[in-house]
């Protein structure tokens, strides 16, 4: 199989290219893309891999038809450009960004929760990778759903500079620095989050709509309904960032349609591929987003934690819930999806 990475040098391309060394799908020839600044950048030498990859190409020198599956990871401005060229060409392709996740003949797929959305070939060759929070929470959510019935979902996510690419795990690390160094400097400047986020919180992702709601939460409210296909389903979300540099986590409280107990929930939840349960017996009953990403083994799982029955109400629960952005969030799921495609047979 030949694939592209179209943002290769970039945060999820490069996780991209990494698990492609671990094998997650097998490869004949690997196509690196970015932007022009990074032609002819040797990705082996620069990663320490040792992958059947050319040169740094730009998207426009790409021959799609010679592509069997392009995974774009470069923004929706370059999606938007780019994707539709490489599908009519005949390349299946991924697509990480937000550009064709409203689209009705776009596929939004998380393997996990609705891998038959993949058993026919999509007609316009193109999937949606979903929004890196939405991914964590329905994984946790699907199973939840199967167990007790979800009623209403309440999320507030706490969410990584990694989220912000490169440039925003950069200006974490300098502005961070720079404060440490001189405790009394102004606060700096609005960055790639738009407001400073060293020794900060910052309590909008992505422009807020008259409603008052920000981009980041209208797109996991409306991504999570859809995945689940719950599209009546209460659910509402804050979206914050954090001085993180690794991994989302959030805070979820679920209401559900049947009674439940914490061990029952432990239990459901526990017997989930790809989750990984934190009993309230354990030390400590929660994961956190340093530990999470300090394996790849940790960073391919959907943690949950901190799970609490509400003491009023027998049908409310609260989850403390961590992944990896990078790789649960993005290059992971995408790849998974290019498994479950290579699987059905269509992409042979
Ligand atoms: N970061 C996350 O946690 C996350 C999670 C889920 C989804 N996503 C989505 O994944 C995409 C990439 O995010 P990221 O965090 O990896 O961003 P990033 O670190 O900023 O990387 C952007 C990549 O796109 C490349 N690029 C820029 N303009 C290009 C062009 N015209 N043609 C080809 N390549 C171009 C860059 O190449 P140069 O190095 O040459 O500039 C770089 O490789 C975004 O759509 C984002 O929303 C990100």
């Amino acid at each position: 199989m030949r694939i592209a990475v179209v943002g290769a040098t970039g945060a999820v391309g490069k996780e991209c290219l990494h698990l492609l060394q671990q094998g997650v799908v097998p490869v004949d020839d690997i196509v690196p893309v970015a932007s022009g600044a990074s032609v002819g950048r040797d990705l082996n030498s620069e990663l320490g891999l040792d992958l059947p990859l050319a040169p740094v190409t730009t998207v426009e020198a790409v021959d799609f038809t010679k592509v069997d599956v392009a995974v774009f990871c470069a923004g929706a401005d370059t999606s938007r450009a780019e994707a539709e060229r490489a599908a009519a060409a005949g390349a299946l392709v991924v697509d990480n960004s937000s550009a064709f996740r409203h689209r009705a003949d776009v596929p939004l797929i998380v393997p996990e929760v609705n891998p038959h959305l993949l058993a026919n070939r999509p007609a316009t060759n193109l999937v949606a990778n979903p929004n890196c929070s939405t991914i964590q929470l329905v994984r946790a959510l699907h199973p939840l759903h199967a167990h007790a019935g979800l009623d209403e979902v309440v999320v507030a996510t706490y969410q990584a500079a990694s989220g912000g690419g490169q440039r925003g795990l950069a200006e974490l690390a300098d502005t961070s620095r720079r404060r440490l160094a001189d405790p009394d400097a102004s606060v700096d400047p609005p960055g790639r989050f738009g407001q400073p986020l060293a020794f900060n919180l910052v309590p909008e992702i992505g422009l807020s709509d008259d409603t008052g709601f920000s981009h980041e939460e209208r797109k996991i409210v409306a991504e999570s309904r859809r995945i689940l296909g719950l599209p009546e389903l209460r659910i509402s979300a804050t979206a914050v960032r954090v001085p993180v540099f690794d991994c989302h986590s959030e805070t979820v409280r679920v209401r559900t349609r049947r009674p439940v107990s914490a061990s029952g929930v432990e239990d459901a939840l526990a017997t989930v591929d790809g989750l990984r349960v934190y009993r309230r017996t354990e030390s400590p009953s929660y994961p956190m987003p340093r530990q999470v990403a300090l394996t790849d083994e940790s960073r391919a799982l959907v943690h949950v934690g901190r799970i609490r029955i509400d003491p009023d109400d027998d049908h409310a629960l609260w989850l403390w819930i961590v992944a990896d952005n990078l790789w649960v969030g993005a290059a992971l799921n995408a790849l998974n999806i290019v498994s479950v495609a290579t699987k059905t047979g269509w992409l042979a």
